[in-house]
């Protein structure tokens, strides 16, 4: 077969996943890299044997001798960036969350069906065997009626230096910034733990109270080009259209975790608990006779297909697998939703 040809765009910390994925696939080739900064992009390109190095897009787009590029800049970039290479008849697979803001997102999935042209967003989570195994649990009826939701994203990367240092890293500083377009905890990991819990459970949500957190962390809330002024801690406190209720958490302070999902899914007729903390991960229910004894059992999973392998098979076939733009664009509501709602909440005593 002939291979599908693929840009890096973007080749700082997570293009590293892309590049072994894609480069480890026999039907693909990664032919070219793409950064605004010179020296990253030379190391990454002869890391990964990368054949051709662009300082743009634009100039990656004048050459043009790709089919579809991996979107890993960061967020801010993503719309800009996608919207140009859509205009240009390139399918992307776009890093999450798809924008900053849900109307950028909507335009995204706009532009792309109207070009009919191949689009998905990296939400890592749908490759995960606990997260597979728990949405087939739920639809084959083992909890019953869904009733109430807990789902947490833990990390603690602004207390612990197991991934480097916030205080010095742009990969960092630009997450803990508004003003460099990041939407703090709630874009960053948020989105990946609204999409694991309403994936698995296939409900909507359809009301919502939301709190979030800014920690003081720098003299002056800033660090050279960077105001430290994205939420760092959320907490959403959610209806959904089957009648059930839930908490999502997420925070970068949640000391002891580098990098946990966890899911607690709880029905009218039994109950399951996931989580997964790469490479592990587990999944166990309570129900049926189990609900009056208290009995939980491990569930085993069948491996899951990474989001890497979905998109090549969607570029050849045509058609996009999920998670698409569309289903990517919703989740960039809530988001905002999340933004505008944000409350200090009532003093208490007061
Ligand atoms: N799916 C996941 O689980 C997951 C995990 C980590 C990061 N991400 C996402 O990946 C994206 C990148 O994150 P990262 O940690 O690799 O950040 P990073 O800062 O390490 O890398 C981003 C790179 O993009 C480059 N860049 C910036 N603007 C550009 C532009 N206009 N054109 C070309 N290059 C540009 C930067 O110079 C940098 O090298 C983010 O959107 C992030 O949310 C996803």
């Amino acid at each position: 077969v002939t291979p599908v040809r693929i840009l890096i765009l973007g080749t700082g910390d997570m293009a590293k996943e892309h590049a072994k994925a894609f480069g480890a696939m026999a039907d693909v080739e990664v032919v070219g890299g793409v950064d605004i900064d010179p020296a990253r992009l030379a190391a990454f390109t002869a890391l990964h044997k990368i054949p051709h190095a662009f300082p743009d897009l634009e100039a990656a787009l004048a050459w043009g001798a790709f089919d579809a590029a991996a979107n890993v800049t960061p967020d801010s970039q993503h719309h800009p960036t996608t919207m140009r290479l859509i205009a240009a008849g390139k399918h992307v697979f776009c890093e999450k969350p798809l924008a900053t803001i849900h109307g950028d997102a909507v335009a995204m999935a706009d532009a792309l069906e109207a070009a009919g042209l191949v689009g998905m967003v990296n939400l890592t989570y749908r490759g995960t065997p606990e997260l597979q195994k728990t949405r087939a649990l739920i639809a084959e009826g083992v909890v019953g009626r869904i009733r109430h939701v807990e789902a947490s994203y833990r990390q603690s990367w602004l207390v612990g230096r197991h991934w480097g240092d916030w205080r010095t890293e742009s990969r960092w500083l630009w997450r803990l910034s508004e003003e460099h377009g990041s939407l703090g905890v709630l874009g960053d990991v948020g989105i990946h733990i609204l999409d694991f819990l309403t994936f698995a459970t296939g409900s909507t949500p359809t009301a919502m109270q939301a709190r979030l957190v800014t920690y003081p962390k720098a003299p002056g809330d800033r660090i050279g080009a960077y105001r430290l002024d994205a939420n760092d801690g959320m907490i959403l406190s959610l209806a959904f259209d089957d009648g059930s209720i839930g908490m999502v958490q997420a925070s970068r302070t949640m000391t002891g975790y580098a990098n946990r999902i966890e899911l607690r899914v709880f029905g009218d007729r039994g109950a399951i608990e996931a989580y997964h903390e790469y490479p592990q991960g587990a999944v166990r229910v309570c129900a049926g006779a189990d609900v009056d004894t208290l009995t939980w059992r491990p569930v085993a999973c069948p491996p899951a297909r990474p989001n890497y392998d979905a998109f090549i098979r969607s570029v050849r076939a045509g058609r996009a697998e999920e998670p698409g733009f569309r289903r990517a664009a919703d989740l960039q509501r809530i988001l905002d939703d999340a933004r505008r709602l944000a409350t200090t909440g009532d003093p208490i005593g007061g």
